[in-house]
């Protein structure tokens, strides 16, 4: 497998106090193991053997001691630390080197996917195309990055527009080719004080260089408390548990 894998889990998951105070939201339960293993089970589940972990330096060292070297899971985990929290494009810069010019997979540390992704990723490897990112409808698109697709053609995506041009949800899950840290070098900080990962990928699309997929599973992210339950309850029924 040529493709890297990424998983950004930094943050101050502030929209969890008080259960994050004292860690990090990637490292809470979701029904029965840290939030963590799902998206690190949608890289190894695509044979992705490198992965680098992001975080805060808070809690970093946990990290180290839930995952090790990753040699438990068939693969081998590197760390970086995001010394302050400037947004989802700030901590994948931190990816550079890692990266070693080679194609990426990255994954939002508190994403869930109810489906494999591992024939687009591996597909990705082979593509001619820049970056490519995974929709899918929603009922809240408001909280999330949403794509606006005219004549099967995406157009353009807003980071939590106040009125959505459609359902479809940008989820966590991107993929790009090295020339990702060249763009984020030129971004600006949001009105948030962020780089943003949806400016990143606009910039694909403004050259032409991005496609989209518009998944078939369920997805949920776990960054709130509702959508943390609903990430277990996702979960629970994956298992086949009887929750009544
Ligand atoms: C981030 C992205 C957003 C995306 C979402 C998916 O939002 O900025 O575009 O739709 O992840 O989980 P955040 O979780 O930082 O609010």
């Amino acid at each position: 497998m040529k493709i890297k894998g990424v998983i950004l889990a930094g943050g101050k998951g502030t929209r969890l106090l008080p259960i994050t105070k004292v860690t990090n939201k990637h490292l809470l339960a979701i029904y029965n193991k840290p939030m963590i293993y799902y998206p690190l089970g949608v890289l190894t589940s695509s044979g992705i053997k490198d992965i680098l972990i992001v975080t805060g330096p808070e809690h970093a060292g946990h990290f180290l001691n839930l995952l090790g070297s990753g040699k438990e899971f068939g693969v081998r985990i590197s760390y970086e630390v995001q010394e302050e929290a400037g947004g989802i494009a700030q901590a994948l810069s931190l990816a550079e080197d890692f990266a070693d010019e080679k194609k990426i997979a990255v994954i939002l540390g508190d994403n869930i996917f109810e489906k494999s992704l591992s024939n687009a990723i591996r597909k990705f490897q082979n593509e001619n195309i820049g970056a490519k990112i995974f929709l899918k409808e929603v009922e809240e698109a408001n909280r999330f990055g949403v794509a606006e697709i005219k004549n099967g053609k995406l157009v353009g995506i807003e980071e939590k527009p106040k009125a959505p041009k459609s359902r479809l949800a940008v989820t966590g899950m991107y993929m790009y080719d090295k020339t990702v840290f060249e763009k984020i070098k030129k971004l600006k900080p949001s009105h948030r004080g962020e780089l943003e990962i949806t400016d990143v990928n606009n910039m694909y699309l403004k050259s032409g260089d991005l496609s989209y997929e518009i998944i078939n599973g369920k997805w949920t992210d776990a960054g709130t408390f509702s959508s943390m339950l609903k990430a277990s309850i996702l979960v629970a029924n994956m298992n086949n548990v009887d929750l009544s």
